[in-house]
């Protein structure tokens, strides 16, 4: 049988990264962080210099990439750009080309191409609405505003750690408008997900939350 398909998708900051790498590790499954994918084109398409609502461009290059996604690295032709992608200024270049049409028909293919053999915790903005429609499980991870930007701030890995929380608040605001208002594939709650709100839940709890989901989802099928 084919492994299971976890699909978690909600805002920034509402705790994916780490919820979904902790219940991959804890399953042996495959931790498949579609946002990496829009950052790392995204930054390539800096490197090259191209106008970032060129759809064509950006798709044309979305498709030809080599990408290489593993062991909580990310490459792209080459290039490891793993820290690279999570600085304010990618932040705002991803949010722009995740606008486009185009570039998310290409990197939803290569999403699904990725979980192929299934066994695979995939999070990022849609996986429930549109990549996975048909995911074993479903969540929706979500915070207050306020916890959202407290954890991103606090967060070593984005070098927004340097900013303060005011102006870290103010960029997730412009970012989730910009996710949830576009036209292509908006963060949207898939009536068939679990909304778990994490405010003020310690993450071993939302881990455990989600690990339960699967659990019960794997007996289900069992029979
Ligand atoms: O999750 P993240 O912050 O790394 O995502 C980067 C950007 O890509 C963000 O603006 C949301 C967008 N994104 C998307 O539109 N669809 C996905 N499946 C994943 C991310």
């Amino acid at each position: 049988m084919k492994g299971p398909i976890v699909a978690i998708d909600g805002p920034s900051g509402a705790g994916k990264g780490t919820v979904a790498r902790r219940v991959s590790e804890a399953l042996g499954y495959r931790h498949l962080d579609t946002g990496a994918m829009y950052r790392a084109v995204a930054w390539k398409a800096l490197l090259d210099r191209l106008t970032l609502d060129d759809e064509a461009a950006v798709a044309g290059l979305a498709g030809r990439a080599r990408m290489v996604i593993e062991g909580g690295r990310i490459t792209i032709d080459g290039h490891d750009v793993t820290s690279a992608i999570r600085t304010p200024e990618i932040d705002r270049a991803a949010a722009a080309v995740a606008r486009l049409p185009r570039v998310r028909q290409v990197l939803v293919r290569r999403q699904r191409a990725e979980a192929e053999a299934g066994g695979v915790v995939m999070e990022g903005r849609d996986i429930g609405t549109v990549v996975f429609p048909d995911a074993d499980v479903k969540v929706y991870l979500d915070a207050s505003a306020e916890e959202r930007a407290r954890r991103r701030a606090a967060d070593p890995a984005h070098s927004g750690g340097t900013a303060g929380q005011a102006a870290v608040a103010e960029a997730i605001e412009a970012r989730d408008r910009s996710d949830t208002m576009r036209a292509a594939s908006p963060l949207t709650l898939a009536p068939d997900a679990v909304r778990i709100d994490t405010t003020g839940m310690p993450i071993e709890d939302v881990v455990e939350t989600v690990l339960a989901l699967v659990r019960r989802a794997l007996r289900k099928a069992d029979g």
